[in-house]
């Protein structure tokens, strides 16, 4: 297949973007998969925790390979613009999801997903460099998979940037989180079972840091202006009604019939039959369940009890909760 280049953000795997079927839905640019050399940048600060699992700490928080200290740098010192929007969360929460249905409200989208988001603190699968940020079109969209001390543009309080960040239940997340990463190039082909993983991430020792952290970190500022706090079992139950506070949120009139379309275009089925992350070689297993409570499947009984019992003590006084936890 002849390639050509068709983003106007050139990228580490330029050369092999390529044309297929013609139609422009069917544009895709295919990323290889992590490796070290091409995308690590930084190789001393890799470390290999059990079962050959990858990371580098960053604010002494455990992160993937990719978020260099370069690329973390940048993501912070961006200056935003009130047109700015900025989708976050911890992995496996939603965010593609919520992404998608931001690109569909804005209609700032390029040819694929890829190309219609912006990645600054990753150096793969959506790199970007100060230039390129400078010059794309608004609104700029932004995706982050950060705590709110880590967030891109600095202090949230302090920048101009709209923050949506979409929380989920967190034993789908780490069921999501176990089958996503295990055996991955960016885990190190971590091959730890499910047990091991279970009390990683308890133990907030695997990419992206502790989860209560996270969400919590981002829920003490769900009622800042700039800040809008979404989870994944409401946008599930009522999309509607979720895309109808994000447009309110962002300031974005949409009609009825527009509102259908993006709770169409965006349902699992279609997003995952339309293939909208494009070709990474990994991502195969990307679209999964996409249910809640997959975590029925996964959870001892023993692993349960503990849970709800960390829940109980981690939410305590703070107001958070989520469905079927
Ligand atoms: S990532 O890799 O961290 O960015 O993952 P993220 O996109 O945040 O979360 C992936 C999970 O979201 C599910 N998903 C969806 N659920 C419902 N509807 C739609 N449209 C949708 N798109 C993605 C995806 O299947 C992952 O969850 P699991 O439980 O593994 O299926």
């Amino acid at each position: 297949m002849a390639p050509s280049v068709l983003s106007s953000f050139p990228t580490l795997d330029e050369k092999t973007l390529y044309h297929e079927n013609g139609a422009q839905k069917h544009l895709k640019l295919r990323v290889f998969e992590y490796n070290d050399e091409q995308h690590a940048e930084d190789l001393e600060g890799l470390k290999i925790g059990e079962h050959g699992y990858k990371y580098r700490l960053l604010e002494g928080q455990v992160m993937p390979p990719y978020v260099t200290p370069d690329r973390y740098s940048l993501s912070r010192r961006i200056e935003t613009k009130p047109s700015d929007i900025c989708f976050t969360s911890f992995p496996k929460s939603g965010s593609t999801w919520l992404s998608y249905i931001l690109v569909l409200m804005t209609e700032n989208r390029g040819t694929s997903l890829r190309d219609s988001l912006h990645w600054v603190e990753s150096s793969w699968t959506y790199p970007r460099s100060e230039e390129d940020l400078q010059r794309a079109s608004d609104p700029r969209i932004f995706k982050s998979h950060m705590p709110y001390d880590m967030a891109l543009g600095g202090v949230p309080a302090q920048n101009a940037c709209r923050y949506i960040y979409i929380a989920r239940n967190p034993k789908d997340v780490i069921t999501s989180y176990f089958h996503f990463e295990k055996e991955k190039s960016w885990s190190g082909y971590y091959e730890g079972d499910w047990n091991h993983w279970f009390e990683q991430f308890v133990e907030g020792r695997v990419q992206r840091g502790d989860w209560f952290h996270h969400v919590l970190s981002w829920w003490e500022h769900r009622d800042s202006g700039n800040v809008l706090f979404l989870k994944y079992e409401d946008l599930k139950k009522d999309t509607a009604a979720v895309v109808r506070e994000i447009a309110a949120f962002l300031k974005i009139e949409l009609s009825a019939a527009k509102i259908d379309e993006i709770v169409e275009r965006s349902n699992f089925q279609t997003m995952k039959s339309d293939d909208v992350l494009g070709d990474v070689k990994e991502f195969n297993q990307f679209f999964r369940k996409g249910k809640v409570g997959s975590w029925k499947e996964q959870f001892t009984v023993a692993q349960n009890e503990f849970f709800d019992e960390l829940c109980r003590e981690k939410f305590a006084g703070t107001g958070l909760s989520f469905e079927e936890l």
